[in-house]
């Protein structure tokens, strides 16, 4: 996730701004850049690739940039790899303009191609560079010329996606404009100087007055004050919210949480709508699933005969929904396997083999062996991945990131909601391109998933209540997890999570095998956790859950239900009664994780564990 600083004042904004990206290095970032005003009509840019360290040798040599205002940005990476080429700030070919940017253009490649067809050479891969190019030809010409505001309001207009930019240009020392589409940016009011920001950390420091900005909504800010507007430079109707900052620097980084995970949990709507952008295009047909590095020809998805889905730990349990969503919509078989016992088995790979590799950091050593063999068997690769750059979407043939942001909880939550939805795009494509399913059907699919973020902001709104269960339940030895269909992986993923962050006995069941062995294990009191599939969709299922539940509630299990709002049908059986909305079959793991995450955080919590660093664990495990 980037860390945006724009500064305006009358402190060394060099200082300023270097320091604000140190704070916000809890982002993540994989390069860092800033730009100074001289104040005479200069910009001094630097960027660097790599830690904020790299940049800081860079300007110790250069020599300081002396300037009372500027810009800062740290760059997780999406457009284009983390080199100094694409790192930000990125400049207009007169130098006068400077731009940051967090989010993605969507539409950046036909703009890309206006610049190109007049004449402009693009230095770098991202989708940001056609943002300043933009705003320069407004500024040198037309309504707006030499209307350094007007300019950038005119190219916002003009800009899809999700976006934060900040523009700064060097005949206009005192004057910054930044504006929001989607991504975050928050304005810190001072005394004589101002600042924006991704958030508040940045001049934590400095001021504890802030302003957060409104969806669609811009600002000029000047050493002495701001003006927000929406992007056609009205004031009327706009409203932006004021607030006084009351957290430490540490808790504002956790967004006023106590723990990383807590705000990743809280996180997941945003993490699954950045995941989605860009990934449906409009067309004459109706529209198409697009991957991001689209290294497969729809030739070649047409021609794999089998798929395999490679992971570990919660990246596998994400794996085997694909299993249900890529066959259903395919009728591809799919295997999903372990990375780590893949290779060592000799799987039948060939050619015609598509090899979907999932790993949140991408550099799992268990699943980039796995994608090595495969590759050595000339299988093709799709990686699902979360880290750009990172050695698993080097290798592979193809990539979709998931676009959460750095995860930092070693449990993975937002990462884990964003694969499957990942997962789910690379379905779409597959059946896109062999033909299983019409374009309306694929757009109406993508569809459902554009409605998840809103539905699993409902569920979070149920988190009181889950919580109120866990720390009544915190210190009983075993909780045992019942799902069937897309269930299943659900339950196993609430064990695991239970698991890692309480180190409690937890084990995820298909409900159906509860009768072949682990029924024994039930006894009074036992906690069950049960994920209810909906009683519309697969009402077999549904009935023969009720059937499971009605065995272990008749053997003195508690049972914790999580259903369908309006499933009216299990509540006799629930001894507690999550709710959850209802969405077709395929959809609902990216609902009923959800309270699973917040249980097991609450129960550590309670039991009075580090949520972000469990014992034993690592956040990427790079040995076999
Ligand atoms: O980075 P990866 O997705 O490849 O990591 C895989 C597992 O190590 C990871 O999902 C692990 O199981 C998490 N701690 C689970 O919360």
């Amino acid at each position: 996730m980037c860390g945006i600083v724009g500064y305006v004042g009358y402190r060394d904004a060099l200082d300023v701004v270097v320091d604000a990206l140190r704070r916000m290095e809890y982002r993540g970032y994989d390069s860092a850049g800033v730009a100074i005003l001289d104040g005479n009509g200069s910009i001094a840019v630097e960027r660097k690739a790599g830690r904020l360290a790299n940049l800081e040798a860079e300007l110790a040599e250069t020599g300081h940039f002396a300037g009372a205002a500027g810009t800062g940005h740290t760059r997780w990476a999406t457009h284009g790899a983390p080199t100094d080429r694409n790192a930000h700030p990125h400049r207009d070919p007169s130098g006068k303009f400077a731009v940051v940017h967090n989010g993605i253009i969507e539409n950046f490649a036909p703009l890309r191609r206006e610049l190109e067809d007049a004449g402009i050479e693009l230095l770098s891969d991202t989708d940001t560079e056609v943002a300043v190019h933009l705003v320069a030809r407004a500024y040198a010409e037309g309504p707006t010329a030499g209307d350094f505001t007007g300019s950038v309001l005119s190219v916002l207009q003009r800009l899809e996606g999700a976006f934060t930019l900040v523009f700064t240009h060097a005949d206009h020392p005192g004057t910054i404009v930044a504006a929001r589409q989607s991504t975050p940016l928050v304005v810190g009011v001072g005394d004589g100087e101002m600042f924006v920001a991704s958030d508040v950390t940045a001049f934590i420091e400095y001021t504890r007055e802030a302003v957060e900005l409104g969806q669609n909504q811009a600002v000029v800010i000047t050493a002495d004050g701001y003006t927000v507007t929406d992007f056609f430079g009205n004031t009327a109707g706009v409203v932006s919210r004021p607030f006084t900052i009351d957290w430490d620097l540490a808790a504002a980084e956790k967004g006023g949480h106590d723990y990383f995970m807590l705000k990743e949990i809280e996180e997941q709507p945003t993490a699954i709508a950045d995941t989605l952008i860009g990934h449906f295009v409009v067309d004459e047909q109706g529209g198409r699933i697009v991957l991001d590095e689209q290294r497969l020809t729809d030739q070649e998805l047409r021609e794999f005969d089998k798929v395999f889905v490679v992971a570990c730990g919660s990246s596998y349990h994400a794996g085997l929904l694909a299993k249900y969503a890529i066959e259903h919509w395919t009728r591809v078989p799919v295997e999903v396997e372990l990375a780590s016992e893949f290779r060592y088995r000799d799987p039948v790979l060939d050619r015609s083999t598509l090899v979907v590799a999932i790993s949140q950091s991408g550099e799992t050593a268990d699943t980039l062996e796995a994608v090595r063999h495969a590759k050595e068997q000339k299988a093709r690769v799709l990686a699902i991945c979360n880290t750009n750059g990172a050695q698993i979407p080097r290798e592979a043939d193809a990539v979709i990131y998931t676009r959460t942001g750095p995860e930092i909880g070693v449990a993975s939550t937002k990462a884990f909601l964003a694969q499957i939805a990942a997962n789910y795009l690379v379905g779409l494509a597959l059946a896109q391109a062999r033909g299983t399913k019409y374009p309306d059907e694929v757009a109406r699919e993508f569809a459902e998933l554009e409605s998840m973020p809103a539905l699993i902001s409902r569920v979070l709104e149920s988190a009181p209540k889950v919580r109120a269960i866990a720390r009544e339940l915190a210190h009983v030895p075993t909780v045992l997890f019942l799902g069937r269909h897309v269930g299943y992986p659900v339950a196993l993923e609430g064990a695991l999570k239970l698991k890692e962050l309480a180190y409690l006995h937890a084990e995820g069941f298909a409900a159906g095998e509860l009768k072949h062995g682990p029924i024994a294990l039930i006894e009074d009191g036992l906690p069950v956790i049960v994920v209810m599939p909906s009683p519309k969709g697969r009402a077999v299922l549904h009935s023969k859950l009720l059937s499971n539940i009605r065995e272990i509630q008749a053997r003195g299990a508690r049972t914790i239900v999580i259903a369908e709002e309006g499933d009216d049908t299990v509540r006799p059986f629930a001894d507690d009664l999550i709710e959850i909305p209802a969405v077709p079959t395929l959809y609902q793991p990216l609902l009923s994780t959800v309270p699973l995450q917040i249980f097991a955080a609450e129960i550590a919590q309670t039991l009075g564990y580090d949520v972000d660093k469990p014992r034993n664990l690592a956040k990427s495990v790079t040995v076999e």
